[in-house]
């Protein structure tokens, strides 16, 4: 039985006082849920701010991203050590924006997810094609790849900790998500490899969020697909109304 994982992906969007403001309005609404896990990653510098108000309440703390080493002379950077000094719990790593804008490679990508791991923290690995790449046909070929990459030399008892969020980089910030038919062929994919690899046990119980334009009027669609288990949601977590709808989907 897996739990869903709903995570709000804040991006650079909120300063510490309108995420104060949206942790708030989501602590008053989100109420006591068991059959589902609810996540906010806040920018960096509205984690401690936030981290305060969340600690002790069913609604749990994430980075979006962090560099791999503990501490040291690496300007700009913050550590897994920083994040979860915070109150992190999860991390999310390699998101498709990090990798276009910031030259995230899957190398980075897995030498953070191993890093996230050492220290505690849950990964949520970041998978998804783009436009071009699906329209040739590619898109299993890309993610799998990706996938395999990403989770170089992690074991089978780490992987109980680790999260996969598949996002189509054409569905993401677009308002053009994907159909639920073709998201649970990519999960199933994904659930297959890791299968392969680390046999069906561990595969049945690794958590695959589907990101990538999840709004409150999709969401029961997608959640409805056996392999989704859980959103990655960007633009619409920004707003405390639209993200508990999302929270609170029924499939
Ligand atoms: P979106 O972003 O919901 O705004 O499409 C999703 C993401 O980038 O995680």
């Amino acid at each position: 039985m897996r739990i869903p994982l709903l995570a709000g992906n804040w991006k650079m969007y909120k300063t510490v006082g309108e995420a104060e403001e949206l942790v708030r309005a989501l602590l008053e609404g989100v109420g006591t849920p068991t059959d589902r896990e609810v996540l906010v990653c806040p920018p960096f510098t509205a984690l401690y701010a936030a981290g305060r108000l969340l600690e002790g309440t069913p609604i749990a703390l994430g980075g979006q991203d962090m560099y791999h080493e503990p501490q040291g002379a690496f300007t700009g950077a913050v550590s897994p050590l920083m994040l979860r000094d915070v109150g992190c719990t999860y991390v999310i790593i390699g998101h498709s924006e990090r990798r276009q804008y910031f030259g995230d490679t899957d190398e980075m990508v897995n030498r953070k997810l191993h890093a996230a791991l050492a220290h505690g923290l849950r990964p949520i690995m970041c998978v998804g094609e783009s436009k071009p790449q699906r329209d040739a046909g590619q898109a299993e070929d890309i993610v799998v790849a990706q996938v395999r990459a990403g989770l170089k030399d992690v074991t089978a008892t780490q992987m109980q900790q680790v999260v996969i969020a598949y996002e189509p980089i054409w569905a993401i910030g677009t308002g053009d998500t994907a159909t639920p038919q073709d998201a649970q062929a990519m999960h199933a994919t994904i659930r297959r490899v890791v299968s392969e690899h680390y046999g069906e046990e561990t595969a049945q119980s690794l958590r695959i969020q589907y990101g990538g334009s999840v709004k409150p009027d999709n969401v029961d669609d997608l959640m409805a697909q056996p392999d989704l288990d859980g959103a990655l949601v960007g633009g619409a977590s920004l707003k405390a109304e639209s993200f508990l709808r999302i929270v609170q989907f029924r499939s």
